[in-house]
């Protein structure tokens, strides 16, 4: 029976060409995940099926992976991702105002707006603690996510707004007091 593919046939070839660099193939997963994202946008269940395939893993093997690291989508993100550090610096800071403002602008962790502009996650430190409450767009900082600065970026971005002004506005602050107007 054939089987269906959601996969290209350059990501077959690029499989191979990235499985030889390894001793033993399984090595490449983390690779391939990449890769498949690269060319759908997330990772889903005929992906975790077809990486498993090419690698001989069962589908549990490959989504243990999938799961573990946030850097991989489960479900498809929006044009613009929102990752909001809920760790432990960012949570003293104020990150738990900042999670029930995008949850308002947006909805879920995970989902992404009926437009497809927008969604968020919850992430682990982004290593920018000085900037807590720190996030990143598209994996481009952020600095002081305050509850307004996070309506304000959401506005935006729905708007239409380019992402670089947006960013060098919200960058312009030099402290949590300043982004806090104090
Ligand atoms: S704890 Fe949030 S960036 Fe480190």
């Amino acid at each position: 029976m054939t089987q269906t593919r959601v996969l290209s046939e350059a990501f077959y070839t690029r499989a191979q060409e990235i499985i030889a660099r390894y001793p033993v193939a399984r090595s490449a997963l983390i690779m391939l995940l990449h890769e498949a994202q690269d060319e759908i946008g997330y990772v889903n269940d005929d992906v975790i099926r077809e990486v498993g395939r090419v690698l001989h893993l069962t589908p549990a093997d490959v989504e243990g992976v999938a799961t573990f690291y946030t850097m991989f989508k489960r479900k498809h993100p929006g044009k613009f991702l929102i990752s909001l550090c809920t760790n432990l610096s960012c949570t003293i800071n104020g990150a738990d105002e900042t999670v029930d403002a995008l949850r308002d602008a947006i909805g879920p962790p995970d989902e992404a707006t009926a437009d497809g502009v927008c969604s968020w996650e919850s992430v682990e430190c982004l290593a920018t603690c000085h900037w807590a409450v720190a996030a990143q767009v598209n994996y481009l900082d952020v600095p002081f996510l305050t509850p307004d600065r996070a309506r304000k970026l959401v506005d935006g971005l729905k708007a239409g707004r380019e992402l670089d002004a947006l960013l060098a506005e919200l960058r312009a602050a030099k402290s949590l007091s300043e982004a806090r107007g104090g």
